[in-house]
């Protein structure tokens, strides 16, 4: 356990985190208001594996409102924001979370919220729930269900389910529309900017900038890019994808070909050794590489240990590998999720999109788990729908609503 846990002066500067972003995430607040007095997660223990953020500052204390005793561990070694851990572990929330944790000590971390017995698992990229299933220790949890956060999770998940061992349903919070529209992309898209522009303070204009995929994530950062008037080059492997970044206007090309001519690079794809060996030799002096994708495998930072003649520290977040010949080039967040680990994550405003999905999963496992398949099952149409309507309201958006007329017009097969 890390003391600043315990640090109150951490814990004033954590609070005042936990206000602003409070202040800025109506959408979930009002959902947490509108169930409040009916304590749904009364006597529930839920276990959280989420980016210890702001943002989860108010869902994990939303989720003590309606009644839960909630542990939290999280989801990344480098992205806790540690003013936050301590102000929840002041609040009575069971914290296992520091940043700049060692892998071990982020895996026991993860062990130390299954020790609290939850009955429900709120995870982002499934390390969580494959401990479940993968620990002996834990094989006699009994547990309600889980969601899972984001897009690699879901795919862990899928093949768990598969092997037909999946020992518990799960909500597959990213599939909802309220979730990877909007925090996918535009989270995403404008936080992974933040962090590069945090870490290195340079230019974006002008640049060639490429991003690796063009799915809901690298969709968001290619289109912030080419707002600050980067030349955007998008690499992908699907063809629809692909053809659909050339009609938006980006230029598309094979990773080996954009290895040449990028100035920044991103990936977002989800896979393994995106940008590796080979690319690093084709690329240019002063090049600048960051990861927005879940886990640091899509960069092959260990090719670059390999092919390095000297590494320095540069700035907070930006490590220089010069290579033989005296070529450079800058990695961001040791290749980790450089919108959490430079920057503070997605907005708050966006996150009371995906935290709303999170809560009101959580509320109707533990009313509903007994009914549901132990697969990855998607969020209930009427609680995307209803994250939807809140979000609208609380920005003071109004809608129409189809006349009698156009209901018997969509209804019937006669023009
Ligand atoms: N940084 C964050 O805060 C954040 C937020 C949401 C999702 N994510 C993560 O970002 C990743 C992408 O998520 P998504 O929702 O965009 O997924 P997605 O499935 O919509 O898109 C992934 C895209 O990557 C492409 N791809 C796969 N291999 C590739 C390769 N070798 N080269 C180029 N493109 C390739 C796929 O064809 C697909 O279009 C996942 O790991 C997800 O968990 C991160």
């Amino acid at each position: 356990m890390n003391s600043q846990i315990a640090d109150p002066g951490l814990a004033e500067e954590g609070e005042k985190s936990y206000r602003w972003a409070y202040e800025h995430m109506p959408a979930l607040t009002r959902t947490i208001g509108k169930i409040v007095d009916q304590k749904p997660l009364q006597g529930r223990k839920v276990g959280v594996c989420l980016h210890v953020t702001k943002e989860t500052s108010v869902l994990v204390t939303g989720l003590k409102m309606l009644g839960a005793d909630v542990y939290l561990a999280a989801a990344n070694p480098l992205s806790t924001q540690d003013d936050i851990a301590a102000y929840l572990a002041s609040q009575g929330v069971n914290v296992f979370a520091w940043r700049g944790q060692t892998s071990e000590e982020y895996q026991e971390s993860i062990r130390n919220i299954l020790r609290g017995k939850p009955d429900i698992i709120l995870d982002d990229g499934s390390d969580t729930h494959a401990t479940v299933h993968e620990e002996p220790e834990f094989s006699d949890l009994s547990i309600l269900g889980g969601t899972e956060e984001t897009t690699t999770g879901i795919i862990r998940l899928k093949a768990l389910e598969k092997t037909g061992k999946m020992r518990y349903p799960i909500i597959g919070v990213n599939n909802a529309y309220t979730k990877f529209l909007f925090d996918n992309r535009y989270g995403t898209g404008q936080s992974t900017i933040d962090g590069i522009l945090r870490a290195t303070s340079l230019l974006i204009a002008g640049k060639k900038f490429v991003v690796c995929s063009y799915g809901w994530v690298g969709r968001g950062i290619a289109m912030r890019a080419r707002g600050l008037g980067a030349l955007v080059i998008v690499t992908e492997v699907d063809p629809f994808r692909a053809l659909e970044a050339r009609m938006d206007g980006y230029e598309v090309l094979p990773i080996g070909e954009a290895a040449k001519v990028g100035d920044i690079f991103v990936t977002a794809t989800g896979q393994f050794h995106v940008i590796r060996r080979e690319h690093f030799s084709l690329m240019k002096d002063g090049v600048v590489l960051a990861n927005a994708g879940h886990f640091n495998v899509e960069i092959d930072v260990g090719a670059l240990e390999e092919m390095k003649i000297k590494k320095a520290s540069v700035r907070k977040h930006v490590d220089e590998y010069t290579l033989k010949g005296g070529k450079k080039i800058y990695l961001i967040g040791e290749g980790r999720i450089a919108n959490l680990v430079a920057a503070e994550g997605h907005p708050p405003e966006v996150m009371a999109l995906s935290f709303s999905n999170q809560l009101l999963s959580a509320v109707y496992l533990a009313q509903h788990s007994g009914e549901m398949e132990k697969k990855v099952n998607d969020v209930p149409r009427e609680i995307d729908r209803q994250v939807a309507v809140n979000t609208l309201e609380a920005m003071g958006i109004k809608i129409d609503t189809p006349t009698e007329e156009q209901v018997k017009y969509s209804e019937s097969w006669k023009v």
